[in-house]
C-alpha cells in the first residue's frame, strides 16, 4: 500500500507503540489523528511531529475508546480535518486484570467500537472513497496463554477471533483487517517493525473480497 497522502486515525497513539506507527506513516507521507485519553501527551506530540514534519500533517483528538460518542466524533473530525479516512489503527490497550471490566472495555470493545465506526464512516457513500484498512495491534498473549494475566490475554485471544471473522463478514467496505502480534523486546530493538510488518502485508494482503 502506497501511504503517500493517505489518512490514518490511531487511538492510543499517545502511547509508545501508538507514537512508533505515527512516525512512520508520517515518514511515509501520510497524515495521522493521533487519537488518545492523555491530551498533555497527544499535544505534544503534535507539536514534536509538526516540527519534523512539518504544520497540519496531524491532529490531536481527545478520544476515550469505551466512549461511543466521543469515539465517533475523533472519526468525524478526522475526516474533515483532511477529506477523508483510509487506515485505522485500533491500537488503546491496557494491562492490569485488577481492573478487568475496564481491560475489557478498552482492549476488546475498543477495538468492536472503533471496527464498527470504520465499517460505518469508511464506506463510500460516507466520504466518496469506498473501504479502507483497519489494523488492530493484539499481542502475542493473543497467541498463548499467561497465567498472570488472564483477563488481558483473553482480550487479545478474541481480537484474534473478532478479526478473522470480521474481516469475512464485511470485507466489501474494509479490505484487510489485521490481527499484529509484537513482543516488547523485538518491538524495542526494531522501532519500525510494527509498520514494516503492516507494509509487508498490506503488499501482499489476504484476499478477503467477496
Ligand atoms: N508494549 C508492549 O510490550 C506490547 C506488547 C504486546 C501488545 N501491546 C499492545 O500494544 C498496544 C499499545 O501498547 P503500548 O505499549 O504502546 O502502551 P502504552 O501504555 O505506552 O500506550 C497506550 C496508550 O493508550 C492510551 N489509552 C488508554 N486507555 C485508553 C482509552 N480508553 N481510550 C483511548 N486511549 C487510551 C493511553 O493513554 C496510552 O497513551 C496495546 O493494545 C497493547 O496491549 C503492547
Amino acid at each position: 500500500m502506497d501511504l503517500k497522502g493517505k489518512v490514518a486515525l490511531i487511538t492510543g497513539a499517545a502511547g509508545a507503540i501508538g507514537r512508533a506507527y505515527t512516525d512512520e506513516l508520517l515518514r511515509c507521507g501520510a497524515k495521522v489523528a493521533i487519537c488518545d485519553l492523555d491530551i498533555e501527551k497527544g499535544e505534544k506530540l503534535v507539536d514534536d511531529f509538526s516540527l519534523k514534519y512539518g504544520k497540519g500533517k496531524t491532529i490531536f483528538c481527545q478520544c476515550d475508546v469505551t466512549d461511543y460518542p466521543q469515539f465517533e466524533e475523533s472519526f468525524q473530525t478526522t475526516i474533515s480535518a483532511f477529506g477523508g479516512l483510509d487506515i485505522v489503527i485500533n491500537n488503546a490497550g491496557i494491562f492490569n486484570d485488577r481492573f478487568w471490566e475496564l481491560e475489557v472495555d478498552v482492549n476488546l470493545n475498543g477495538v468492536i467500537r472503533g471496527t464498527l465506526l470504520a465499517q460505518r464512516l469508511m464506506r463510500k457513500e460516507r466520504h466518496g472513497k469506498g473501504g479502507g484498512v483497519v489494523v488492530m495491534t493484539a499481542s502475542t498473549l493473543g497467541l498463548m496463554s499467561t497465567p498472570c494475566a488472564p483477563i488481558h490475554c483473553a482480550t487479545k485471544h478474541a481480537i484474534i477471533g473478532f478479526t478473522r471473522s470480521f474481516a469475512e463478514a464485511i470485507a466489501a467496505f474494509v479490505r484487510i483487517v489485521f490481527p499484529l502480534a509484537l513482543c516488547y523486546n523485538a518491538f524495542a530493538r526494531h522501532q519500525n517493525l510494527l509498520i514494516k510488518i503492516n507494509h509487508r502485508i498490506s503488499i501482499n494482503p489476504i484476499k478477503v473480497n467477496k
